[in-house]
């Protein structure tokens, strides 16, 4: 129980690291959450900063994502896979509700990259060239980040056998679908109502 609790926290701690916060502060001296779509990621700082922060935003988002499994990993390498898909879904959270800036975050997608990736690498592949084809046709982002999030525990089920991952990867992937569903339930509306801002365009 002791090492659970050590691992959610650390991965939580981790997760919390909002880089996005962190650059936009370093570079502008702004809070990225009041600029922008007001959300704390690589998106809005593709907004508010340009390619080259964005670029190390998502890089070092996603990266906190890997290693947070890594030390779940660590923790408990058994076979159940139960450590390293709980410490990465902390550090989601913690990135989505940060306890070092108030608990406003993001909305959670650099950090789902990976970690999905780390775990259930090719179904997140798979899934990524899909949102990544779409990113390009629509210029949507967040349309993007929800196929993504949607597609790898579609892809990780049906193929569950074939990949032979643990079936807890499988579950957390689905956990975090709903949540980033959740997360994104402003960028869907605009979505639905075509208002949601494209790369390239000033919001
Ligand atoms: O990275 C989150 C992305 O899917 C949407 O971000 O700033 O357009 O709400 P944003």
């Amino acid at each position: 129980v002791i090492a659970l609790i050590f691992t959610v926290l650390i991965g939580y701690l981790l997760g919390s690291i909002s880089f996005s916060y962190i650059i936009a502060k370093k570079i502008k001296k702004v809070d990225i959450r009041q600029h922008g779509s007001g959300n704390a990621g690589a998106t809005n700082t593709l907004r508010v900063l340009g390619l080259g922060p964005a670029l190390s935003v998502l890089a070092l988002d996603v990266l906190k994502g890997v290693i947070a499994v890594w030390i779940g990993a660590m923790v408990a390498p058994d076979e159940t896979g139960l450590f390293p898909a709980l410490a990465g879904f902390a550090a989601i959270i913690g990135h989505n509700w940060p306890v070092y800036y108030g608990f406003r975050g993001g909305k959670g997608v650099a950090t789902t990259i990976g970690v999905l990736a780390t775990l259930l690498l090719l179904p997140a592949l798979y899934a990524g060239v899909v949102a990544i084809i779409s990113i390009i046709l629509t210029r949507y982002v967040s349309l993007g980040s929800i196929l993504f999030a949607i597609l790898t525990p579609i892809i990780s089920f049906i193929f569950l056998d074939y990949f032979a991952y643990p079936v807890v990867y499988a579950y957390l992937a689905l956990v975090v679908a709903l949540l980033s569903i959740w997360r994104h339930r402003t960028n869907i509306q605009r979505l639905l109502a075509r208002s949601e801002s494209k790369i390239g365009q000033k919001s």
